[in-house]
């Protein structure tokens, strides 16, 4: 970060915050785990609503959700590497597995693709993982459902009925976890990849009815380790911001945003 006057205590906090993806096993406790949460709930919310719900995972709880999550993706990738026959068969089975709460983004918007690979040939670049690599990848995925280390794993459930506004907020309620973990000397991760299932998460906690999970979170103190060291392609504001028009042009927007949330 370009700066010539003191960072002010935000952007101290703010720019230490990293995607970790590797932690040591020293246990969080669970207090600072409610404290966390009671800071993140100083996120807004649309009227107030809070509608999202976050289950805790520790010890045999996320070893057992983890243990799923690996065997569900480990049978995928069986299916894929048998001869056709068997491999039509293991994907009928594999497809039946693959139950994710809300649409898994697979394929990327053009003008959001170039980010998505740019990430991914900097992470697999600095992890020493060949494009080639099939089993280095597979290995990345599976490290994200061992929680990468991490003693907490965390998982967002977004209520139904508010169209994107639920997951909006949710989102307002992790960014403020993950900065509350953060002033406490603790690391996070959010993860997609621990919401392709949610069965696994489910058989373990009281999820109320209309309630869909939207995404997981590793949380623990962070390993001393070359995956930590990582950095993201950096994105600037000014690519982002707006133009404004000259006058009358511009696109007509459309009647309703095409995003759609669940299945
Ligand atoms: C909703 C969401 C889902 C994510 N899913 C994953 C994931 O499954 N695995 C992973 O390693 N990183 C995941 N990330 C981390 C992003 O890759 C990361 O935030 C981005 O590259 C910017 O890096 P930074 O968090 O270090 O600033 C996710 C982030 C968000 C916000």
């Amino acid at each position: 970060m370009a700066k010539s006057t003191p960072l002010t205590h935000f952007q101290t906090l703010t720019y230490s915050r990293r995607s970790t993806r590797e932690f040591t096993d020293t246990s969080v406790a669970p207090e600072v785990i409610d404290e966390i949460i009671q800071d993140a709930l100083t996120a807004p919310s649309w009227s107030n609503t809070r509608p999202y719900r976050v289950a805790v995972a520790t010890g045999e709880v996320k070893d057992r959700i983890s243990a799923k999550l690996l065997g569900r993706f480990d049978e995928i990738m069986l299916a894929r590497s048998k001869k056709w026959t068997d491999r039509v068969k293991g994907f009928a089975k594999a497809l039946s597995l693959l139950r994710s709460d809300f649409r898994i983004p697979v394929v990327y918007p053009e003008d959001l693709r170039r980010r998505q690979i740019d990430l991914a040939k900097a992470l697999y670049g600095h992890l020493g993982v060949e494009r080639s690599d099939v089993e280095g990848r597979n290995n990345f995925i599976r490290d994200n459902m061992r929680f990468f280390g991490a003693p907490v794993g965390l998982f967002f459930f977004a209520r139904t009925g508010m169209g994107v506004y639920s997951a909006l907020d949710a989102g307002h309620f992790m960014q403020t976890l993950m900065l509350a973990a953060k002033a406490r000397g603790l690391d996070t991760c959010a993860q997609g990849f621990l919401a392709f299932w949610s069965k696994p998460i489910r058989e373990e906690f009281d999820v109320p009815r209309g309630y869909k999970l939207l995404c997981g979170m590793s949380l623990g103190y962070a390993a001393d380790s070359h995956i930590n060291l990582f950095f993201p392609p950096a994105t600037s504001g000014q690519e982002l911001v707006l133009g404004a028009h000259e006058r009358g042009g511009g696109e007509a927007p459309s009647p309703r945003d095409e995003v759609r949330v669940g299945p």
